[in-house]
């Protein structure tokens, strides 16, 4: 077993099954300043990709133009009224459009589109409406492209945003669902793309 300093000059124990990362405690004086970035930012990456997500591609169109991107960062918020929260990367082209059009979508991925969730990742060097060459969409009320073969859709109109460190957190108001057929769905997990059947 080892022994390092983690970010915060916390005790780090590691050997080849686990490495344990420690966020405090600290002085009371270096706490406002430092707690936040107790964390290595690569250690809560790698945590984090050993959280299995289902894949979703968040979409947007209006007078800003379309556009879409791949996400894991999708959560319910509330079923009274429906309501889901999604972090969208401030760097991303699609933040800006969802920012002005106001409207988004969330479609669930199912198993097999992974060639999908590549394109909308930015990784087939598509930007804008040209990533919708990928999967066949439609349209549910706000006009946010929806997938065709989605296991789910979710159509939202924009209520909240929180911009938060690198993110926005957009909160949107579910105003038409769309349910797919069965069959599996696509999940994201130890940075593959994986299966998951009913
Ligand atoms: C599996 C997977 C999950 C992702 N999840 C998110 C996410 O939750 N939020 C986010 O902002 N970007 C996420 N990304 C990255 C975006 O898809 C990517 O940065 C974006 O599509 C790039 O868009 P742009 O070229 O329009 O800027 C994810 C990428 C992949 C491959």
């Amino acid at each position: 077993m080892g022994r390092a300093l983690g970010a915060a000059g916390n005790a780090v124990r590691s050997d080849k099954r686990v490495a344990v990362f420690m966020a405090g405690p600290v002085g009371a004086e270096d706490r406002a300043a430092g707690e936040a970035q107790a964390v290595d930012r690569q250690a809560f990456r790698d945590a984090m990709s050993r959280v299995g997500s289902a894949v979703h591609v968040l979409t947007t169109d209006g007078r800003a133009g379309r556009g879409g991107a791949t996400m894991t960062a999708v959560a319910s918020v509330s079923d009274q009224p429906p309501t889901v929260l999604v972090c969208l990367n401030r760097g991303s082209s699609t933040n800006r459009l969802v920012h002005e059009n106001r409207v988004f979508a969330v479609s669930t991925l199912p198993a097999g589109a992974e060639e999908i969730a590549e394109t909308f990742a930015g990784r087939r060097g598509l930007s804008g409406a040209e990533r919708f060459v990928a999967g066949h969409w439609d349209r549910l009320v706000t006009g946010a492209p929806v997938l065709a073969g989605a296991r789910m859709a979710l159509d939202c109109r924009v209520v909240d945003m929180m911009e938060v460190a690198t993110h926005t957190v957009l909160i949107g108001a579910v105003i038409a669902v769309r349910v797919g057929g069965a069959g599996g769905s696509l999940i994201y997990l130890d940075r593959h793309y994986h299966t998951l059947d009913p």
